[in-house]
């Protein structure tokens, strides 16, 4: 089976890729291939007969690219090879859309990445679309196709980096800079390389003990720098091009340098200056808390941990360090205010992580476009005094600096269809071109993905469209409300548990008691959260008249019977958005089944029986939780629906 039928490029397939690979210096291709030419042929106009020509020009930029369409001549040009295959992917776009192929175009982040979090076993931690495509049964697959077509389905979005391995780095994977895995991952770098996209293994912070035989992986050792200079010289000896590495460390149980009363600084340069003299990268994630916590300690907040470790070392790290930051500031919920360490480290570089695979937005179960999420967080304005402008969004922090970007937790594996049913792979597409261009909208993505993944009349795009534009909104009206976060079953992560780390050790409480709910995070009388972020954001987050509805009870903990800015009180909003929530998904499944016949039947089956899960599981969350704050608040629904006693 050729993959390529099964995702967005598909109707590319028969394009002559081989001529795009990248091949250092000069014309990549001249000729056109049957597949562009079928393309040209449907065009009214002029392009039909066209000649396509690529170009490197030695003035133009490195991954810009520039398509002209002049005198029956179609012109890619760009500074370098990977633009060209940019401009190649964006030419075949444009021609699908039927709209003008005269474009100029430069991404927006100089690093858009992927991270997956494979083992070498073959599972994925968080994945939800089968097995590795990289790894199985310790080792890394043999005569493996999955990993070029993964390449080029990247490629077609932009993404210029992959890290193959789980952040969570147990001894085996610590293996995978040394030999004989690292022949392995030089196979894999070749392949992507072909692509413009560089490699980055996750490694495991105390490599010197585990693999080099060393007593300590204190980062002031002399035998430790010398052990990660080494390392790096081999690596570096084998795969020259390879990207650097991705490190957790002192995060939920992964080692770092506290253990020697070490900071992060000291951490983080200790193996980047093995890595600098290669140009290469370590991207340091600050995902770091107390995972320990008492649930009886109120004071203690986990939404403070990255900005209190992080901020004051502001300007500390090599300048191959990239701070890796989480986009909100817990982990990966379906509302969270966006992280206010963006903008709070304007002399460190940074890297923004989403969640492409969807942990806490359904497990690839739910239909959950993520666009508009990930959209509001690039949009955001941290009015950081720093910022070029006074307006200072993230896109504008991450995108300002050479080694800043994107980067996602990946949503794919060997599932036939990459992501575990079609719908899905809009989040991974959307990623790549939000990644490319913030500025295109949520709904130019969608509509383009559609219209590149099926063939459908408009009427029926339009339904498809309908169904997952707003799927985030109907998502977080079933679950936790107003930002509260979590609720979800311990563990695996997936359906209602309303208490389920309530009393527990990870710092994410709701705190519901028969009065209110809400974590306190004000400067006055909570945990002082609210007042990390610059003001004007500072002040209206900290108070409760300004404060978001959407968030109320991430700053705040309310009474039941507190009005919300839409004049309803918070219990009734509860009730309202649980029953409307399922209602929406009712919709969705019997939307879905108008496309019958007209989506070929594994696909559309594959959705259906997802939907149906879906529905069990939204009607779950809509009960467990009615009943729960009814039975807290002893309030009734104002409109006396039926809540389980
Ligand atoms: C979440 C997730 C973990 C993951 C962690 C991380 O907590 O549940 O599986 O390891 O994020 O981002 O490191």
């Amino acid at each position: 089976m050729d993959l390529h039928d099964t995702c967005w490029i598909k109707k590319y397939k028969e394009a002559d890729i081989d001529a795009f690979y990248l091949k250092k210096g000069g014309v990549i291709a001249e000729t056109l291939s049957d597949e562009v030419k079928l393309l040209l042929k449907a065009r009214p106009a002029a392009a039909k007969d066209a000649k396509l020509v690529f170009k490197l020009s030695a003035t133009a930029a490195k991954e810009a690219f520039t398509i002209t369409h002049k005198n029956g001549i179609i012109r890619v040009t760009s500074g370098d090879e990977a633009g060209l295959l940019y401009g190649f992917y964006e030419l075949l776009r444009r021609l699908h859309d039927k709209c003008d192929l005269n474009t100029r175009q430069a991404p927006a982040n100089a690093i858009r990445m992927l991270d997956h979090w494979d083992n070498l076993d073959g599972t994925i931690e968080r994945g939800y679309a089968g097995p590795s495509i990289f790894f199985e049964d310790g080792a890394f697959k043999t005569a493996n196709d999955r990993v070029y077509d993964y390449a080029r389905l990247l490629a077609s979005v932009g993404i210029n980096a992959v890290a193959i391995n789980n952040v969570n780095v147990r001894r085996k994977e610590a293996r995978l800079i040394t030999r004989p895995l690292l022949d392995g991952v030089k196979e894999v770098a070749e392949t992507f390389g072909r692509f413009g996209i560089k490699l980055f293994i996750s490694i495991n912070f105390a490599s010197p003990i585990i693999l080099g035989g060393l007593t300590t992986a204190d980062p002031r050792s002399k035998a430790v720098i010398k052990w990660w200079k080494d390392t790096a010289n081999d690596i570096f000896n084998e795969i020259p091009g390879f990207g650097g590495f991705v490190i957790k460390a002192d995060s939920e149980g992964e080692p770092g340098p506290f253990a020697y009363g070490r900071d992060h600084a000291d951490g983080a340069n200790c193996i980047a200056g093995a890595l600098l003299p290669h140009n290469a990268l370590l991207i340091w994630r600050c995902f770091v808390y107390n995972c320990n916590q008492d649930w009886r300690d109120r004071k203690t907040d986990r939404a403070r941990a990255a900005y209190d470790t992080f901020a004051p070392l502001d300007g500390k790290f090599l300048d191959n360090v990239a701070l890796q930051v989480k986009n909100g500031p817990v982990d990966f919920q379906v509302r969270e205010p966006a992280s206010q360490l963006f903008g709070a480290i304007p002399n460190t570089n940074v890297i923004l992580e989403f969640q492409v695979t969807q942990e806490y937005t359904g497990q690839q179960q739910h239909i959950c476009y993520l666009a508009p999420m990930w959209k509001e967080i690039l949009d955001f304005n941290t009015y950081s005094p720093s910022g070029k402008t006074k307006a200072a969004p993230i896109l504008e922090i991450i995108g300002a600096k050479e080694r800043n970007g994107v980067t996602g937790v990946s949503n794919i594996g060997s599932d036939y269809n990459w992501t575990g049913h079609k719908l899905a792979q809009a989040n991974l597409y959307a990623f790549g071109r939000l990644c490319w261009a913030p500025n295109l909208t949520s709904e130019e993505i969608l509509s383009q993905w559609i219209r590149q993944t099926f063939s459908l009349d408009v009427a029926d795009e339009e339904i498809l469209f309908n169904i997952m534009i707003n799927s985030r909104e109907v998502y977080e009206k079933y679950t936790a409300p107003l930002g509260v976060g979590w609720m979800v079953k311990p563990g695996h992560h997936y359906g209602p548990d309303v208490d389920g780390y309530e009393y527990d050790h990870w710092g994410t409480y709701h705190f519901a008691d028969r009065n209110g709910i809400g974590v306190d995070r004000t400067g006055k009388t909570g945990t002082g959260f609210a007042i990390t972020y610059f003001e004007p954001n500072a002040s209206m987050y900290d108070n409760i008249g300004t404060c978001p509805d959407n968030l109320l009870l991430f700053f705040h903990h309310v009474p039941y019977a507190h009005i919300l800015k839409s004049g309803k009180t918070v219990i009734q909003h509860i009730y309202d958005t649980h029953f409307e929530g399922y209602e929406d998904v009712l919709k969705m499944v019997s939307e879905w089944k108008k496309l019958a016949g007209k989506i070929n039947d594994r696909e559309y089956l594959n959705v259906l029986s997802r939907l149906e899960e879906q529905e069990n599981c939204a009607k779950q969350w809509r009960d467990q939780i009615n009943t729960y704050f009814y039975r807290k608040s002893g309030i009734p629904d104002e409109n006396g629906r039926m809540i389980y006693p």
